[in-house]
């Protein structure tokens, strides 16, 4: 089939766009207001540009109908920073109702359980009960175009500045343990999956620029 999103002519009972580009990581971001309100929701428009330096990037979509920014826009930008919090399988509910509250006097770490922990380089906290947070300097927001002005795609990017992994989750041989920390993703409609099987595989043979940038740029 083909379809052409701006026609919506796809024939489908569900719109199958979000489900072409998947496992989407989710970013479980945390944020700080300028009046000390902590913030958290989650993104599955994230994820990681570049690694020397890293810059996460995540895509708040402006709500309808009085085209309203997403808070965790607006806390990144009026206070420098962000954190990325990863999603687990263990973690879903709360990952799911974090979404849920959108009023932003509500300290929505406490309102849901989790722990706020002092990140050492940006001031949004982080999440204590996730197993890998990343402290994020504030860079820059680029706002795309959506169907109407309504609609506008806020991407914030942030600089990558401090990695927190817990020591548990570091196996024997110094790599992260995916499986035990089984990260969520999303998949389109309402379903997600989680890391549960991986398989490796090496570069082998004569190395070209673009299999070189494939086994040093990851
Ligand atoms: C798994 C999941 C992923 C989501 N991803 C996005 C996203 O990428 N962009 C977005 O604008 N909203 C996304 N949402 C909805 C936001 O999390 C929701 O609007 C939230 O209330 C925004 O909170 P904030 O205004 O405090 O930033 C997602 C929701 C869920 C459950």
């Amino acid at each position: 089939m083909f379809y052409e999103p701006d026609k919506k002519n796809h024939g489908l009972a569900h719109t199958p766009y979000k489900s072409c580009i998947v496992p989407r990581p989710i970013g479980w971001i945390s944020t700080i207001s300028k009046n000390g309100k902590i913030n958290l929701a989650p993104y599955s428009q994230f994820n990681n540009l570049g690694f020397e330096p890293g810059y996460l990037c995540f895509s708040g979509g402006r709500q309808s109908p009085d085209s309203h920014i997403k808070d965790s826009v607006i806390n990144a930008e009026e206070t420098g920073g962000f954190v990325y919090n990863m999603a687990t399988y263990e973690l879903r509910e709360k990952v799911n109702l974090s979404a849920q509250i959108t009023d932003s006097d509500i300290d929505e770490m406490r309102a849901l359980g989790l722990t706020p922990g002092n990140s050492r380089l940006v001031k949004a906290p982080f999440v204590v009960e996730s197993p890998i947070n990343i402290e994020c300097v504030y860079y820059t927001t680029l706002t795309l175009p959506g169907n109407d002005f309504k609609t506008n795609h806020d991407v914030v990017i942030g600089r990558v500045v401090g990695v927190h992994i817990k020591d548990e989750y570091i196996d024997s041989d110094g790599k992260i343990d995916i499986l035990k920390i089984r990260p969520l993703a999303r998949l389109g409609y309402e379903d997600y999956t989680s890391v549960e099987s991986l398989f490796s595989m090496k570069l082998n043979g004569p190395s070209s620029d673009f299999l070189s940038y494939g086994l040093h740029g990851g």
